[in-house]
Order: structure tokens, then C-alpha cells, then sequence
């Protein structure tokens, strides 16, 4: 079969993983060859594509990013843009398209499944893990890792100067980086988009924290986190052609009311894109290259319209448009197991 292969959206480790998956047990065992598409929907809409076989894909498993490139294109904001991705695909003779993305890529997939009969397969990412119909997307993993090292060191740091150090950590809807890396971090507060921030109950336990002999404090903050009276915080109001604001903000808005509500000394540190740099966590690595074979085994059994999802260990295949139909936030039952450690 000639299959095409394309990552959208945000990047995040183990994408390359997927793709060299895909290409390694479709070259070798199924015979089949492939395009890659540049830059995410950009790439069928506008036939921008790579060659990409086994020996393109040397080397590439503990690489960050993707060698394929990604952007949050929306074929559906440009004009005739999916009629372009079914017209491109005929021309290339590509019989099936793995995509590599979040809700955005992969509620694209759906509609042009079920609109234009494009025959996609879809693999989760992102590193916000708050795709729906999977137990866990791949970055995820290693995303909470970047952040826990963060945080371990900014304790060190935090004890020397008697501060409270506020981590902004990525997480636009769900809070699932935030409670994880919290939880492994030792954070005094963990502030996630799904519980709006009650500043009063915030600062009261920092204060009730210090005044039993604790002398520093962790606040792990999502960047989507609102406060109980208001909005999410952001420093811009630009959106992308998926309609999301640029987050970003709300660990200095926060830390500003720390600050002048308790008298502490607190700083900010914002983590942004480092989550989603370099290199993948062993997990991320076996759980992308678990996903691109059983992505390419599905793409042989016609299972178009449906993505590979993780549930009970297991790889499963789960419709697209079930799993974009509503994201998966974190679980009540773990917000309050970081809550045991508060204050
Ligand atoms: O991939 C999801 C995400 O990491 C969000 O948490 C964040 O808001 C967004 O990407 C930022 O992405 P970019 O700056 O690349 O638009």
C-alpha cells in the first residue's frame, strides 16, 4: 500500500518514535511505501511532502520534535482545504493517512472521515494527555518528568531564600501535568484548570504551612487554571485557526497575589516549551513505538475512521470521532490525593 503519514499540532516527544514504527513494520512486513507529509494538515492541503522510508528513519527514536515537521493548520479554515487533502491524496495514489495529533488533528481526521471518506488512521499525542478514548497519550510521561526535575531543583532554591516559588507548568484544559508532577514533586499546592483557585484557601494554607516551621513552599500552577472570580489569564488574545488563545500568565497573576496577600517572597518559574523539547522518556519511546505498529496493523485491516488508544495495558482501536467527542480530565480521586499533601 502507499500510505501517507502526518503529525499536527503541538509537538511532543516520541512522535518520531511513532513514525519510525509505522514505517519500519510497513516497509518490512507489509511491503508498503510511504509520504510524508510536511507540517502537519498543511501538507496534504497543499501536497508539501518528504520522502520517507527505513533508512530516512535512522536514528530517530530518542529524537524530540518530529522529522516531519507540525502546525495547527485546519484544512477546514481554508478554502476547499478538505476537498485539497481528498485531491491530493488521490493524485499521490495514497490509499491510507496515519495521523499523528491531539484533538485538533485528530477531530479533523474524524470530519474528514465521515465527510470526504478519507481513509485516516489515528495515533493520540499530546503531552497535555487529555485526549479522550485513551488511558494515556504518549509525551505525556515524559513532559511530567521535565517538570519533576524542575521542581526538585527549584525546592533546593526555595529552602536557601525562605520562598514560595510558583511552577507554571503547560496543561490548557486538564490539569494532568500539574497534579502529576505535583504529586512526584511534593508540591504544597497543586492548581489544576478542572478547580477554579480559591486565593483565600490558597494562602491561608501557605500561611499555616509557614507558621508550623515550614520555610519554603512549591505551588505547581496549569497555565488553563482560573481563578474562582474570573477568567484564564493570558498574555495575548491571538488565536490560533482552532480557535485557542495562547495561554500563559497565571503563575504571575498568581504569584502577584500570593505575594501581596501573604508577605512571602515568591517567584515564578514558567516551564513552557521545555516540556515538549527533547528527548523521549523510555515509557514515551515503547508506548509510541506500540502505537505506530498497531497503527500500521490497523491501517491492513481497513480500520479507517478509528484510532489506537491504550486501555488496561492493552492497545485497542477506538472510533476518532468518539474519542474527540470530550476531553478526558483528571480524575477527582488523584486532585485529592495531592490535596493530602497541602499545607
Ligand atoms: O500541545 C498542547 C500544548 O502543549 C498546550 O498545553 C499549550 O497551551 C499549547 O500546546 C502551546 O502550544 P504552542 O505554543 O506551540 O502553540
Amino acid at each position: 500500500m502507499r500510505i501517507g503519514i502526518l503529525t499536527g499540532g503541538g509537538d511532543c516527544p516520541g512522535l518520531n518514535a511513532v513514525i519510525r514504527a509505522v514505517v519500519r513494520k510497513g516497509e518490512q512486513h507489509y511491503g508498503d511505501d510511504f509520504v510524508g507529509f510536511r507540517d502537519g494538515w498543511k501538507g496534504p492541503i497543499e501536497e508539501y511532502t518528504m520522502p520517507l522510508d527505513v533508512e530516512r528513519c535512522r536514528g530517530i527514536l530518542p529524537r524530540g520534535g518530529t522529522i516531519l515537521g507540525s502546525s495547527r493548520t485546519n484544512p477546514y479554515k481554508v478554502d476547499g482545504g478538505p476537498e485539497k487533502v481528498a485531491a491530493t491524496l488521490e493524485r499521490l495514489g495514497v490509499e491510507a493517512l496515519v495521523a499523528i495529533g491531539g484533538e485538533d488533528t485528530l477531530g479533523v481526521a474524524a470530519r474528514l472521515h465521515a465527510e470526504h471518506g478519507v481513509p485516516v488512521l489515528g495515533v493520540p499525542k499530546t503531552i497535555d494527555n487529555d485526549l479522550g478514548g485513551t488511558e494515556v497519550t504518549f509525551g505525556f510521561h515524559t513532559a511530567v518528568q521535565i517538570a519533576v526535575d524542575a521542581i526538585d531543583r527549584l525546592h533546593t532554591t526555595a529552602e536557601s531564600h525562605d520562598r514560595v516559588l510558583v511552577c507554571e507548568v503547560m496543561g490548557r484544559h486538564a490539569g494532568w501535568i500539574a497534579v502529576y508532577a505535583g504529586i512526584a514533586g511534593g508540591a504544597a499546592q497543586v492548581l489544576v484548570p478542572e478547580r477554579p483557585i480559591d486565593l483565600d484557601a490558597v494562602c491561608e494554607s501557605l500561611m499555616a504551612r509557614h507558621n508550623k516551621g515550614r520555610y519554603a513552599s512549591i505551588v505547581v500552577v496549569a497555565e488553563g487554571a482560573t481563578f474562582k472570580e474570573g477568567s484564564t489569564v493570558t498574555t495575548t488574545q491571538e488565536l490560533d485557526e482552532f480557535g485557542h488563545v495562547r495561554l500563559g500568565g497565571i503563575g504571575d497573576a498568581l504569584a502577584k497575589e500570593i505575594r501581596s496577600r501573604t508577605g512571602f517572597d515568591t517567584r515564578v518559574t514558567v516551564l513552557g516549551h521545555i516540556q515538549r523539547g527533547g528527548t523521549p522518556t523510555a515509557y514515551d519511546r515503547v508506548l509510541a513505538t506500540r502505537f505506530g505498529i498497531a497503527a500500521i496493523d490497523a491501517v491492513h485491516e481497513g480500520a479507517f475512521g478509528m484510532m489506537v488508544a491504550l486501555q488496561a495495558d492493552e492497545i485497542v482501536t477506538v472510533s476518532i470521532a468518539a474519542a474527540t467527542s470530550g476531553l478526558k480530565t483528571v480524575d477527582p480521586a488523584l486532585v485529592e490525593v495531592a490535596e493530602v499533601f497541602v499545607g
